[in-house]
């Protein structure tokens, strides 16, 4: 009883290694579009005979390698110009592959087999291919707030919050639509109680990353010539800072490095911009009222602030009290005129009154 029990448990740990040995193909993850490296060691021993092959339902020529020079005739044409050894690290025993403008179809299990006078030898590697969270957007629309990016793999999610928590459930639609090449985009609306103050936010998640987008709302008024205006505080340091005015007029752009550049039409209004991103603005007037929107975005998150500005109309009495000395005296006349017409028109009547008797 005892020796078979051992006999079993040495079974079943043989076996457990044995499986691991099988599942334990190497895996690596590249970004879509971008080159990668596939990597594979052999022991070097004379010239080798070299074959990367995609393996698939059926096995495709990835690249071929012997009598010293690649041998590209058989190659299947997904990989047709993508592919490359690093020549002179073979004689090293490296036999890795570089793969150029990764697509989506590239996944899968790839091997990569070496044959030399002493034996031959193989390895499998797993490719995934991602398409991280790059863009995203969130912008708002009345009480619509929408929430969008683009091209992604695998298929993101998308979750909404707000601060404070809202006791109720957000009416929200998302959609997802896959493009011709796989990938996915994604976008979901969202409707805001009116006039509520509250902090949307937004994250689109996938395997290999999320980002998350940020919407408050404020609204200032202004009745002088000039204010600041905040851009939404954040901790990290932001790369890229954006300023626009009714959704399409850029104000002000500042990338991580740069100073910050303020477009022609503004180059009167803006005073400066502080390091935090905080827009001092001058010479108002109700022609600027309107939306402004500040976007900080760095590796994760973006910040967009949209604050409605109201410069209200001062009439000049403040600056030019004799404006309104005028404008009284004028009043004054124009009443007087109104009264002597009144008064000669009730005479008119009366005289009427008494010839008609
Ligand atoms: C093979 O060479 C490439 C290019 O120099 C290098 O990036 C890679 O790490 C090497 N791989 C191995 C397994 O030595
Ligand atoms: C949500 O909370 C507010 C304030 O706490 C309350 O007035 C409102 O009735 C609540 N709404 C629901 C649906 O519970
Ligand atoms: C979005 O709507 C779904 C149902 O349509 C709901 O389950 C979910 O809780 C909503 N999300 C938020 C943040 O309210
Ligand atoms: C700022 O940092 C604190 C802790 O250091 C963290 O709890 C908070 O989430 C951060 N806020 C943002 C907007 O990154
Ligand atoms: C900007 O938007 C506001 C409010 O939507 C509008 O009243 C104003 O006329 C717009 N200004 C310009 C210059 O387009």
């Amino acid at each position: 009883m005892k020796i078979k029990t051992i006999w079993f448990l040495t079974f079943l740990v043989f076996m457990s290694f044995w499986k691991i040995a099988l599942l334990s193909d190497a895996e690596i993850s590249c970004n879509f579009k971008q080159s990668c490296i596939l990597p594979c060691s052999f022991q070097s021993y004379g010239e080798p005979i070299l074959h990367w092959t995609q393996l698939e339902s059926s096995e495709l020529r990835v690249h071929s390698y012997y009598d010293n020079q690649d041998q590209l005739g058989p190659q299947n044409e997904n990989f047709r110009g993508r592919t490359s050894l690093f020549q002179d690290q073979i004689s090293r025993g490296n036999a890795s592959l570089l793969l150029r403008e990764v697509q989506l179809q590239d996944q899968g299990r790839y091997s990569c087999y070496i044959s030399t006078i002493k034996g031959h030898e193989e390895s499998i590697i797993r490719l995934s291919v991602d398409a991280p969270v790059s863009d995203i957007r969130i912008h708002q629309d009345g009480n619509r707030i929408t929430c969008s990016s683009e091209g992604i793999y695998p298929q993101p999610e998308l979750t909404w919050s707000t601060e404070p928590p809202s006791n109720t459930t957000l009416q929200n639609r998302t959609t997802v639509h896959q493009t011709e090449e796989k990938l996915y985009d994604i976008s979901s609306s969202l409707t805001g109680p009116d006039g509520s103050d509250r902090i949307y936010s937004c994250t689109i998640r996938t395997r290999r990353n999320q980002r998350r987008a940020i919407l408050r709302q404020k609204s200032v008024i202004v009745s002088s010539r000039q204010t600041s205006l905040s851009c939404s505080a954040s901790n990290g340091s932001a790369s890229k800072l954006l300023w626009r005015f009714n959704h399409s007029q850029v104000i002000v752009s500042r990338s991580s490095q740069s100073r910050a550049t303020v477009t022609e039409e503004w180059k009167l209004h803006v005073k400066s911009v502080s390091e935090s991103g905080g827009l001092s603005l001058q010479d108002l007037s109700p022609q600027q009222g309107g939306i402004y929107i500040c976007e900080l975005s760095n590796e994760e998150e973006t910040l967009v602030t949209s604050t409605f500005l109201k410069v209200e109309d001062r009439g000049g009495t403040k600056r030019h009290p004799g404006v309104s000395m005028v404008v009284v005296a004028a009043a004054a006349v124009i009443l007087c005129v109104v009264l002597i017409r009144r008064s000669r028109n009730q005479k008119g009547l009366q005289l009427y009154e008494e010839a008609t008797r």
